[in-house]
């Protein structure tokens, strides 16, 4: 009988064979991208092939212990993020309902490629017909409701949708929450949710639409890469049992630490409006440069701020 709110230091294979096939309602993994990120413990270089062994085995692993209507999403770089896509449909009979990307700010500014400022976030199913799907719990008001008071419009709102926008701030009207590229901040340095232990930790808000959308309270959330324990913190706001496996130790005290701190029902971190949080340059407060950097953290987070080969900005 696998003990559930938890979060148990080692291993994320080892962690998952623990589990019996079928008892996991949502599975979120924001991996190592094997971009080189200075990490506590692991260690983010292995060969290519390497890497693609190793994660055909978590996420097999994965596939094994989620429920027949159950969800995973991947959280991937641009490195990977195709050879992972065909790894989970082709190799391991996962159906894909969305590719979405994750779009953010403050990435690095790079002088001989693009700024990174995106992540890929893969939602698959196993049974293409049989899953979970809160599209009331994630709404966004739609622009017939915002912008041109059609009274056609559903009052619910509309589900948020994937379009490409450069930064919200110089759009004529702002960023809108139903265009199809989910905008949210990065946890950047200075914002008041940052753990500060960890450099790649992802906002709540992020994984608050994944966690309703795709899980019902009292169900089981699985993170087999605790990180900074966002995936874990969000399920026990949301009133959802979780499971997360991390590697380093010191890492696991903290996300300890962070779950201590939480109590069912508490608001998420962050707006749920990102505009909110994405002041304008304008009028956007100044930042200081001495505040709060992540131990350990010489290079930045692999969603965007780190210094990667070719990234000299
Ligand atoms: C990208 S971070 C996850 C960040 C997380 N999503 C957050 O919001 O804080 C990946 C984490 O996986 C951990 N890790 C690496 N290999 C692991 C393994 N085999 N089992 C468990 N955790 C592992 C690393 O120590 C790192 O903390």
């Amino acid at each position: 009988m696998t003990d559930f709110d938890q979060i148990r230091q080692g291993d994320c294979i080892a962690g998952l064979q623990t589990l019996a096939d079928g008892s996991v309602d949502l599975a979120f993994a924001d991996p190592p991208f094997n971009i080189g990120y200075d990490y506590d413990v692991y260690q983010d270089n292995l060969q290519n092939d390497e890497y693609l062994n190793w994660t055909r085995q978590w996420m097999s692993e994965v596939k094994r212990v989620l429920k027949d209507d159950g969800s995973f999403w991947l959280a991937i770089g641009d490195e990977y993020a195709a050879e992972l896509k065909v790894m989970l449909q082709r190799e391991l009979g996962f159906a894909c309902r969305s590719w979405v990307i994750w779009y953010y700010t403050f990435g690095v500014n790079c002088t001989k490629k693009f700024n990174r400022s995106h992540a890929h976030l893969f939602h698959m199913v196993k049974d293409a017909k049989n899953f979970t799907f809160n599209a009331d719990q994630i709404r966004v008001p739609s622009a017939r409701q915002l912008v041109y008071g059609d009274k056609r419009a559903n009052s619910k709102g509309r589900l948020p949708d994937d379009t490409w926008v450069l930064r919200p701030q110089d759009l004529p009207q702002g960023f809108n929450a139903d265009d199809d590229t989910w905008y949210f901040p990065r946890v950047a340095g200075t914002f008041k949710e940052r753990q500060g232990f960890h450099g790649c930790q992802m906002p709540e808000q992020l994984l608050g639409r994944i966690v309703r959308v795709s899980s019902n309270e009292g169900e089981i959330v699985l993170d087999p890469f605790g990180g900074s324990g966002t995936t874990l913190a969000v399920a026990k706001k949301l009133n959802r049992r979780y499971l997360g496996f991390e590697l380093s130790p010191e890492y696991v005290t903290a996300i300890q630490a962070r779950l201590d701190g939480i109590t069912p029902g508490d608001e998420l971190e962050g707006s749920p409006e990102p505009q909110v949080s994405a002041p304008s340059t304008k009028n956007g407060r100044r930042v200081s440069q001495t505040k709060t950097r992540p131990k350990k953290q010489k290079t930045e987070s692999h969603t965007g701020q780190q210094s990667l080969p070719g990234m000299d900005g």
